[in-house]
This record gives structure tokens, sequence and C-alpha cells, in this order.
């Protein structure tokens, strides 16, 4: 076999990575299977979590994965998430990481530090893509509605296979309160809500999403998508409501896809 037909062979992979308020996660993502190859790869989000010291977690993490077997050149971009509104590379609000992070480039930012291009994506938008293209959401027409329940409520809207990015529908105003503050995964901790109560809020939030855009489709992702059972059953929708497939996976593989996306790599 010729020396080229060898190489348009080899796995098409994608570095991705996964900014958290607790953790910071990167792997090589095999875009033919959305999964990764080889393991996970986790760090401790700096704290404070300021601009500069999230930036040095991400280079230390890109240049671990870069010299691992399996690993895309190291011109080719990186995928980056940010639990934060993200348009066109520039961090546009932020809930519950640095303020220091607003109106910051993190594109422009991330590629001077790491020396190669790097394309940030919102976390929510990062699962949505992976999902529906991957996971619970394949193949569905129409308007999937990902949701994570995590520290905030993030959110993917997909329509017929494609992201319209920064939906934000965490932050809707529902009986006078910011829905993530009485929904997400940590305010049922904070508050410590038993699985019953907890799905009472899901009911409302979920009944209203529901209302607003009348989805194909939920697909709830987050930590918290592990214990679906408990809480799931509970709810009275209309619209199917599946937990995610991807589970810790999704924003990293999402990261990694947004790139090869934008990028018309083969995926
Ligand atoms: C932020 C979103 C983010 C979500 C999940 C929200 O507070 O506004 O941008 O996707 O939390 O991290």
């Amino acid at each position: 076999m010729a020396k080229h037909e060898k190489k348009s062979k080899a796995r098409a992979t994608i570095i991705g990575i996964d900014i958290g308020g607790t953790g910071i996660k990167g792997g090589i993502v095999d875009l033919k299977k959305g999964k990764l190859v080889g393991e996970r790869y986790r760090v401790d989000t700096p704290q404070p979590s300021t601009p500069e010291a999230v930036a040095d977690a991400v280079a230390h993490i890109a240049e671990e994965l870069g010299r691992r077997e399996g690993a895309p050149d190291s011109g080719t971009p990186i995928g980056v998430t940010f639990p934060a509104i993200i348009q066109h590379g520039v961090a546009r609000s932020a809930a519950n990481v640095d303020k220091s992070w607003i109106g910051y480039d993190v594109d422009a930012a991330f590629t001077e530090r790491l020396g190669r291009p790097v394309e940030v994506i919102n976390d929510a938008d990062a699962a949505g893509l992976a999902e529906v293209r991957f996971g619970a959401g394949e193949g569905i027409k129409g308007t999937v509605l990902v949701i994570t329940l995590g520290t905030g409520i993030g959110s993917a809207f997909v329509f017929d296979g494609r992201l319209v990015p920064n939906a934000e529908l965490g932050h809707l105003e529902i009986d006078g309160h910011d829905a993530e503050t009485k929904a997400s995964a940590v305010a049922r901790e904070r508050e410590g809500l038993n699985w019953s109560d907890y799905s009472v809020r899901l009911q409302r939030y979920f009944e209203h999403v529901e209302f607003l855009f009348s989805p194909e489709l939920f697909v709830v992702g987050g930590g918290i998508s592990k214990k679906a059972d408990e809480y799931l059953p509970h709810l009275k929708l209309r619209t199917p409501i599946v937990p995610a497939k991807l589970k810790n996976e999704a924003g990293i593989v999402g990261a990694a896809l947004q790139v090869a996306i934008h990028h018309k790599l083969a995926t």
C-alpha cells in the first residue's frame, strides 16, 4: 500500500478540553466514533479561576495529550468548552465563573498561550452537539433541547442537527427567580432537597421550557444525568425526556466536534 493511502486511513482525531468549575478535563477524540482514544486527563480548576491561570492549565493538558499515541498533529486546532456565553470566541457572561472573564477573547488568548489554534464553545452547546451527533439525540429531526443540570443550568438548542448557539435557557425567569438558582443540581444540594422535591422543581422548569419551544425531545445532561431514574419518571410532559448518553465525555467530544465542523474535517 502506498504511503499516502495509509495516511488517509489514519484515525481523524482532535483534542477536546472541557473547562468546569471544579475540574478541567481533556481527551483525544476519535471523530468517527465520538469516543475518546485512551484515558481522559483531568486537573483541578485553579482557584481563583482567572483567565491566565486557566490558560496555563489548558496548556498543560494540551501538552500532556499531545504526547500521546493517536494525538493529532501539533498544529491542529484544539476545541475548548467554557461555561459562559461565547460569541466569536469572546466570553460575554460569567454566571458561575470569575467576573474577569467577561469581554475576554478566549480564542485569541488561548491560541497565543498554546501556540496553536484554539476554538472555544459554550459548555452546554458542546454537550448538545455531542448528544445529537453521537448520543441520545442522534437522528432526531426538528428541535432537540439538551439541558445540563450542574452548578448552573446549561442549554443547547439544536434544530435538524444544527446548533443555534448560546440559548441560555438556564436563566429564564420562572416564578420570579433565575431558573438555575432553583433547579440546578447544585441548588438541590444547597437546599438539601430529596429527589421527590427536586422533581417538583424540574417539573416547573421543563413544563415552562416545553411551553415556549415545543421540542421533539429533551436530553438531560450534567453529572446528575447518571441519577436520572430518581427524577425523570416523576416528570409529566408531552415531550419525551431522556438522560444524556455521553455522560462525562460529552463536553470533550463536543468541543472537538465543533472544531471538526468548523474546519470540515472528517467526522
Ligand atoms: C451559564 C451558561 C452555562 C451553564 C452551564 C450557566 O450559568 O450562563 O453559559 O452553559 O451555566 O455551565
